[in-house]
This record gives C-alpha cells, structure tokens and sequence, in this order.
C-alpha cells in the first residue's frame, strides 16, 4: 500500500496525520534520495504539534530538538553522518529516552546505534508527486496508518 501526494502541501499534511498518531517514545525512520521530501513531511508534524518556526534538515548538526507543549521531537538527519560512532559522541542514545518522538533522515547512515523503528517510511519521487510506503511496528499504528489511505488515494491504485 502506498500513499499518493501530490505536492508540498500534501506532504505536510501527512506528517500532521502521522504525528497524531504516532505514541510517544515512537522512533520513525525516514528513507527517501536527496529532496524526496522527508524535511517537509517533519515540517508538517512539527507545525502540527504547535512549532512557528522554520524546519531546515539539521545536516551539519545532525540532530535539532523542539521543546513543544506535548513530548520533545528530535529531529535527526545522518547524511552526513561518517561513522556509527559519532553517533555516541553527540549522545544520541539520550535522546531516545521512551518519551521523546525521534524522526531520523539517513538512518542507513547510522543504523548500529539506532535500534529498531517503530515507523519506517520510505518516499519514493514519481515526477511532482511522492509515493509513501510504510512499515509499522505497533499493530495499532499499522493500522492507523492504513486507515490514512482514504485520504491520500493512489491515483494509479484504485
Ligand atoms: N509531492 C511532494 N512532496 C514533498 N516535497 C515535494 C513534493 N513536490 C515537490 N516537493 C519539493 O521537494 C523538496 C523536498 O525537500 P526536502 O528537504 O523535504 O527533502 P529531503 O528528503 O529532506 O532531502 P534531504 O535528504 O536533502 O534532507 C522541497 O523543495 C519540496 O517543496
Ligand atoms: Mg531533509
């Protein structure tokens, strides 16, 4: 199953819908080529959950924390990430603490320290629009997220 979205916008919108769903602690792996859209799909959880500010992809950083009204979102993106280790020396494992909401760009850039996703999402670019596949751990957000493909028909899916 996947997701058809057709723009920017729509790709915001889906990550308000899965932000809203996801629990807290959850740890959601993006993958996804460069400007397949993974940033704006955070973007759009991030204005969700209350953030005014501007989102970037945190490349250099490799990690921004939001501190919003709900949980902490930690926003990380490994591409640039060397070696797994480097990873420990950022201190990454605090941030996975079972209450924060973890989104990680380029996790196969990191995936010794990482442990297992709750949520992979993989976004696939098809001209101007995306395709959004998934894999959830919870049973109840698979199903969840399976109840999101009314609202994101695959034209080419009927
Ligand atoms: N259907 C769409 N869904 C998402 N983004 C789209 C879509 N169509 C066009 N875009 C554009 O594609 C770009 C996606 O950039 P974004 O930074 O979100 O990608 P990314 O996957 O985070 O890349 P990187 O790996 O470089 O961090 C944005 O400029 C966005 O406006
Ligand atoms: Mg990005």
């Amino acid at each position: 199953m996947a997701l058809y979205i057709a723009d920017a916008a729509a790709m915001e919108r889906l990550g308000a819908a899965i932000g809203a769903r996801l629990a807290p602690g959850s740890r959601v792996f993006l993958y996804g080529a460069l400007g397949a859209g993974k940033t704006t799909l955070v973007r759009g959880l991030l204005r969700a959950r209350g953030h005014p500010g501007p989102v970037r992809s945190p490349t250099y950083t490799l990690v921004e924390s939001y501190v919003l009204a709900g949980a902490p979102v930690h926003h990380f993106d490994l591409y640039r990430l060397g070696a797994a280790r480097e990873l420990e020396l950022i201190g990454a494992r605090d941030y996975f603490d079972g209450e924060s909401l973890c989104l990680v760009e380029w996790p196969e850039h990191g995936e010794a320290l990482l442990g297992r996703a709750d949520l992979e999402l993989r976004i696939a670019i098809d001209g101007q629009a995306r395709r959004v596949s998934w894999q959830a751990r919870p049973a109840a957000l698979a199903r969840a997220l399976a109840a999101l493909a009314a609202e994101f028909p695959d034209p080419a899916d009927p």
